[in-house]
């Protein structure tokens, strides 16, 4: 309960809704998951699927049905029926099923840190490592050098991850930086975990600290990508500051959340529905 209360406050500030208003859709997200009962319906013309972004006016905020999550309850966790939607919001009230594995899964081309790319943690979805791809040349372009450390995990891969975790910090704080099975996003390989040389290819704080780190908070919008777990976040997305772990969203939904300073939560929390435009 407290921490519903501090999201609140985080995010009244952010969207100037009342209190009253937030809590009911914080709740509405720990309950039912948030995007049931949002279904405000404006009709925009063929094509428009992905709305403008303007500092003033949330209204232009639109996004067609079809990307948001479609959620059914599972042993009282809310399970995501459509998970190879690219905008799903998938954290610790939503997941994704055990058996969910992307069918477009490829290895980009760029540094990894580790030879074998058989691996399944060398491997993005194709529309994400074609940008990642870009993302990494243009960086390279600019002086910057980027290594991959980790992109898709398999839900039995995160299950090993997670009880590893409890077994080292126990399950409290295990939670607050490796996501459930089901609940990574690592899973809908969108997701990709960034290092560099000057942070000894670690995946940890200093990482935000080192000019590399700097350049992809700057740039990674342009890639469609997104900080997913931002400082000072933490409330919001339920996960500690993670300056290394970039997720594909696409560049018009990255650059909405760049320019305002949002989260993914955040995103959906402001999208208006629209009807699928076909
Ligand atoms: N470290 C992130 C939250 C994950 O395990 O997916
Ligand atoms: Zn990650």
């Amino acid at each position: 309960m407290k921490k519903i209360f501090l999201t609140c406050i985080v995010l009244m500030v952010v969207t100037g809704c009342t209190q009253m208003d937030f809590l009911k859709d914080k709740l509405s997200i720990v309950e039912n998951g948030p995007f049931h009962e949002n279904d405000s319906s404006v009709e925009l013309p063929e094509g428009s699927g992905l709305g403008q972004a303007s500092e003033d006016n949330l209204d232009e905020l639109h996004l067609e049905a079809s990307f948001f999550n479609e959620t059914i309850t599972v042993d009282g966790k809310e399970v995501i029926q459509n998970a190879s939607n690219t905008f799903a919001l998938v954290n610790k009230f939503i997941g994704l099923p055990s058996n969910y594995s992307p069918d477009d899964l490829v290895t980009p081309d760029v540094p990894f840190s580790f030879e074998n790319k058989n691996l399944e943690k060398s491997k993005l979805r194709s529309e994400a490592a074609d940008a990642l791809e870009r993302m990494f040349a243009e960086a390279e372009h600019s002086g910057i050098d980027l290594y991959a450390i980790s992109g898709y995990r398999s839900y039995e891969r995160q299950n090993q991850l997670y009880n590893a975790e409890i077994q080292k910090v126990g399950e409290e704080q295990a939670a607050e930086v490796v996501a459930t099975p089901g609940n990574s996003e690592h899973q809908t390989g969108l997701a990709m975990d960034i290092s560099s040389l000057s942070a000894g290819l670690k995946l940890n704080e200093e990482f935000g600290e080192t000019t590399e780190g700097k350049w992809l908070v700057e740039n990674a919008y342009k890639y469609g990508f997104i900080l997913r777990y931002p400082e000072g976040k933490e409330q919001i997305t339920g996960y500690m500051y993670e300056p290394w772990h970039f997720r594909y969203v696409g560049e018009a939904i990255a650059t909405i959340i760049y320019e305002r300073d949002w989260t993914l939560e955040e995103y959906f929390e402001n999208v208006t529905k629209t009807k699928d435009s076909v």
